[in-house]
């Protein structure tokens, strides 16, 4: 993309490049979700764009063509993996799995993509050599200043050339939360390709689009998120390299997410979990169009659901906050109309988020200390997969 065009659109599915899609679900004009406003700034233009979600007939993968610059996107990211403690925990826990499921001695590489401030690899980094490759310059800083070695550039196949040639051949690359957000899964893909060789094994966790449909979490829908993956659609695509998805299980981020082992086409025996995912996959129609179009009818009658209960509460005389200002809220704010005449503030724990406003609807974030400083009658839980941890607080 041109440095300083901020939008395109896109014509054809990013995994098997054709052109038969299905419009599923128009959200109208959006700003970025994680463009959160300074109060100096609340009176100028905000930037907008289309957000609409296609479904490609061919490759069964739901998307996003409406491209806002990454550069505006991810250089100056507001979202910090520590400051949400379920999901440091959960990288935690998988840095040392994939310790012992994959690293035998000192002098193997792991490499995170979109390694975020480095919660994941500073678990790893004792026991074998690691790499972060993260595009966002305010918390690439972070995970420098952890120890970690760090490349401040989005992953593409450049860079993957030059870390062969630097860092040499990876045993395990990590990449989580990242598979949603690339427009150019080919380019990124033929450097996972030249780095992990015969040998080595992709892992990667994402959003499941199952979980989406089943859930009516439409509000994961934004700029960011390009692609809702499945397993069907991903074979598609890793086949396209050599490559094949050897094992796969789901584990409970943004509701159910999936996390995926890609490996060389002839190097990894296929476990019957990749069979039996496919064919849950089926049963939930995720290849069929008709699938979706059923998601985006539930998506309208939630919205009347949810904007006549907030009102009722408002003519009762109550006030309302909302817990989390995560970026699917802005989504779900901005599709539904809610504004601080109906929220009086958001709370959250990123530090960078507080003292900001919510991107569109303007709703300002407080820290979470306010809730008992000067508590509201309802609360609306827009981090509603941290439910468990919230609630418990
Ligand atoms: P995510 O759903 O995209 O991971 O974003 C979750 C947001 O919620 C993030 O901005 C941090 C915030 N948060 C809280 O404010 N309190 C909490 O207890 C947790 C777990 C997250
Ligand atoms: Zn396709």
């Amino acid at each position: 993309m041109e440095i300083n065009k901020k939008y395109h659109l896109r014509k054809t599915c990013r995994i098997c490049g054709k052109e038969n899609l299905a419009k599923v679900l128009d959200l109208g004009e959006m700003p970025p979700a994680n463009s959160f406003i300074k109060k100096e700034d609340l009176d100028l233009p905000e930037d907008k764009f289309p957000l609409v979600v296609y479904f490609c007939r061919d490759c069964s993968l739901l998307q996003v063509l409406d491209i806002v610059n990454p550069n505006i996107l991810f250089q100056d990211y507001d979202y910090l993996t520590s400051a949400s403690k379920p999901l440091a925990f959960h990288f935690v826990e998988m840095a040392h799995l994939l310790k012992k499921q994959f690293i035998v001695s000192e002098d193997e590489l792991m490499i995170e993509i979109g390694g975020n401030d480095g919660t994941l690899l500073e678990a790893a980094k004792n026991e074998c050599r690691v790499l972060n490759i993260d595009p966002a310059a305010n918390i690439a800083k972070i995970s420098k200043e952890k120890g970690i070695p760090t490349i401040n550039e989005f992953f593409t196949e450049e860079i993957a050339k030059d870390v062969l040639a630097k860092f040499g051949s990876a045993k395990v690359i990590v990449a989580n939360n990242v598979m949603a957000h690339i427009d150019d899964l080919h380019d990124v893909f033929r450097g996972i390709k030249l780095l992990i060789g015969k040998s080595g094994t992709f892992v990667f966790e994402v959003h499941w689009v199952g979980n989406l449909v089943t859930e009516g979490g439409f509000d994961q829908i934004y700029h960011e998120h390009l692609c809702y993956h499945s397993l069907l659609a991903l074979q598609n695509l890793v086949s396209q390299f050599s490559l094949q998805i050897f094992d796969i299980e789901t584990v409970p981020i943004h509701g159910e997410s999936m996390r995926v082992f890609v490996g060389d086409k002839d190097m990894f025996p296929v476990t019957e979990r990749v069979k039996a995912f496919t064919e849950r996959e089926k049963k939930l129609g995720l290849d069929h169009e008709e699938t979706f179009f059923e998601f985006a009818n539930r998506v309208e009658g939630n919205k009347k659901e949810l904007v006549s209960l907030l009102s009722q509460i408002k003519k009762d005389g109550k006030r309302i906050c909302g817990y989390g200002a995560p970026a699917k809220g802005n989504t779900l704010l901005n599709y539904f109309g809610i504004g601080s005449d109906v929220l009086d503030f958001l709370t959250d724990t990123t530090p960078m988020k507080q003292g900001l406003f919510s991107p569109g609807m303007h709703i300002p974030v407080l820290t979470p200390d306010v809730l008992e400083k000067d508590p509201p009658n309802y609360i609306l839980l827009l981090a509603w997969n941290y439910a468990e941890a919230i609630l418990k607080k």
